[in-house]
């Protein structure tokens, strides 16, 4: 005998849940295997429900899975896109279907919402590579010198900073600085490839990406070799050396862009795998070369937590006030312009 707990939400894939995620399933038709939709539409009908009972929205980072990124997602896009659409958002709980760095940038820069994280340890290796205290050395080391710090670090590292950017943004905030030299931190190969696009000197910080560090010289020349006429977009985050083998470099959502402008026949995104799936649904006609290299951090974020996340309301995100109002000075200082000294 089948017996359903009243307390508990049925997660039975029936008619009902069928025909309300059917629209949903032909955005994901050709990344989803038909079969597992039984799996994902009663998690995805469930999660719908409760952000409008909730007055809750879902961030989701371009790195998310097909059936969180097209499904329950109600925005989308690269860390810049997604500070942007949090602070201004009014829905009461924001959870962000991304990591932990990404979750405190919603919160610094909403701080009257509820921000939750549907798992703790959803960290990042650019965000563990520096500290507060490091930044204050640097600081010490290189008087006058402004910090521009990448997002993908905690808020403590950010309150320490002069000025946030991201992948999209980060030759312009430099030039925008008006000086002839800068820190910028924590990644390195980040720093390298923007030093390449600005006439400052800039002071790098040894951290990397453990998604992008990955690829080689010899894989992109792999992929041009086994897929011939394919065009190769890749991530700032990988070495100048990946990069100088690359038809375009940008952000995530850089990336999304250019293949939606050139639509080239054959494509390969050097960069988390989860994100060709997602664009490859929205452009079916185009063949996606996929390099499989996963973020195991943001593969921590599933339907299922993410339902828990909502149900219970957990994990909060919570930031000292007097940390979070420093922070938000560098997060709002990249949204809005700021030329040092002034
Ligand atoms: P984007 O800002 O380009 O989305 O990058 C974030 C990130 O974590 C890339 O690894
Ligand atoms: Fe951090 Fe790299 Fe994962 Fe992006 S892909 S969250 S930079 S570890």
């Amino acid at each position: 005998m089948n017996v359903l707990n009243p307390n508990k939400p049925d997660l039975r894939y029936t008619s009902e849940v069928e025909k309300s995620t059917a629209h949903l399933y032909d955005k994901v038709r050709k990344v989803i295997p038909e079969v597992e939709w039984p799996v994902f539409a009663p998690l995805i009908h469930r999660i719908n429900q409760l952000k409008a009972q909730k007055n809750a929205v879902i961030l989701g980072h371009n790195y998310m899975t097909p059936e969180i990124f097209h499904c329950v997602a109600d925005i989308t896009g690269d860390s810049l896109a997604l500070a942007r659409s949090a602070s201004k958002t009014e829905a009461d709980i924001i959870v962000m279907a991304g990591v932990h760095f990404m979750a405190e940038t919603s919160k610094i820069m909403n701080p009257s919402k509820k921000v939750l994280i549907p798992d703790m340890g959803a960290g990042c290796t650019l965000a563990e590579a520096i500290t507060a205290a490091d930044v204050r050395k640097l600081k010490a080391q290189y008087p006058g010198v402004p910090v521009v710090t990448y997002v993908n670090t905690s808020a403590d590292v950010k309150a320490e900073s002069d000025i946030c950017c991201t992948s999209a943004n980060a030759a312009q905030i430099v030039e925008g600085l008006g000086v002839p030299r800068v820190i910028m931190l924590p990644d390195e190969y980040l720093a390298l490839n923007t030093a390449k696009l600005v006439k400052a000197e800039i002071i790098t910080w040894k951290g990397r990406c453990v998604v992008h560090e990955q690829f080689s010289p010899a894989d992109i020349r792999g992929m041009r070799e086994s897929n011939p006429g394919v065009v190769v977009l890749a991530h700032p985050e990988c070495s100048p050396e990946v990069v100088a083998e690359c038809d375009y470099t940008g952000s995530t959502a850089g990336m999304i862009d250019y293949v939606a402008k050139h639509r080239p026949p054959k494509v390969v995104l050097v960069t988390e795998c989860s994100m060709s799936d997602n664009v490859a649904a929205d452009f079916p006609e185009l063949d996606f070369v996929k390099p499989c290299n996963l973020c195991p951090f943001m593969k921590k974020i599933e339907l299922q937590n993410i339902l828990h996340s909502l149900e219970a309301e957990t994990t909060e995100v919570h930031i000292d006030p007097a940390i979070a109002a420093k922070a938000r000075v560098s997060v709002e200082r990249m949204i809005t312009g700021w030329k040092y000294g002034t």
